[in-house]
């Protein structure tokens, strides 16, 4: 009988971890797909991004890889609508005036770079910061668009007055983020002639 419920409690054990297996193929399958349907998304329904999406927004930020695992970023979050609309008067190519809950500034700070020519690598950095804001927004239902400012000194220079960060601060782009006000069509750019296997003479 102790033996029978032995084998009982195993097999569901089993049967369990299983299923949890199973799950995780389902739940990979859904990641690649959100991954590979996401779209700039350039308006907005003007609705709120609560402080709790938010920061899931820069938690998945933050775990981005980095050289030497420096994490030499910082992020500005604007959530003042008089400077969301500031930000969008000056900078046109931001998307910010149209209907963005949040702004997210992924920015360089170049006192937590590497040394040297190390130092450059802050932009590798805070663009895989940024895609992954972009793809978890996409992943809750958000939209968002990653807009330049990086290497643009002028609008640098624009965000600087309004977002008052000090000259060690370099933003890489604005980000509007928002509930979407329109739903683009997923662009294919799967390129076979992109790719080059093993040396480029083949
Ligand atoms: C470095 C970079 C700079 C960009 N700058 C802008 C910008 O200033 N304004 C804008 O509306 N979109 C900007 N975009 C978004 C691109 O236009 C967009 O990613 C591209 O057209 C592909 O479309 P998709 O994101 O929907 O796949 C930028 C994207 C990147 C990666």
């Amino acid at each position: 009988m102790k033996n029978t419920l032995l084998l009982a409690v195993v097999c569901l054990l089993a049967i369990g971890c299983n299923n949890t297996k199973e799950e995780n193929k389902m739940n990979d399958t859904h990641f690649i797909e959100t991954l590979q349907t996401r779209v700039s998304v350039r308006h907005f329904t003007g609705e709120a991004v609560s402080a709790e999406q938010t920061e899931i927004l820069l938690r998945s930020a933050m775990s981005a890889p980095s050289a030497v695992n420096k994490q030499p970023w910082d992020f500005i979050v604007v959530n003042d609508t008089m400077l969301i609309r500031q930000l969008g008067e000056a900078l046109p190519n931001s998307r910010c005036g149209n209907g963005a809950g949040v702004v997210i500034v992924p920015c360089g700070n170049l006192q937590k770079t590497l040394e040297g020519e190390g130092q450059e690598f802050w932009i590798q950095d805070v663009s895989a910061a940024t895609e992954n804001l972009l793809l978890t927004a996409h992943a809750m239902g958000l939209g968002a668009v990653w807009t330049a400012l990086y290497p643009n000194q002028e609008r640098i220079e624009k965000a600087r007055e309004i977002l008052h960060f000090p000259e060690h601060i370099i933003p890489l782009c604005l980000v509007p983020v928002g509930v979407p006000a329109e739903q683009p069509q997923v662009k294919d750019k799967w390129k076979t002639e992109n790719i080059h296997y093993n040396n480029w003479a083949e």
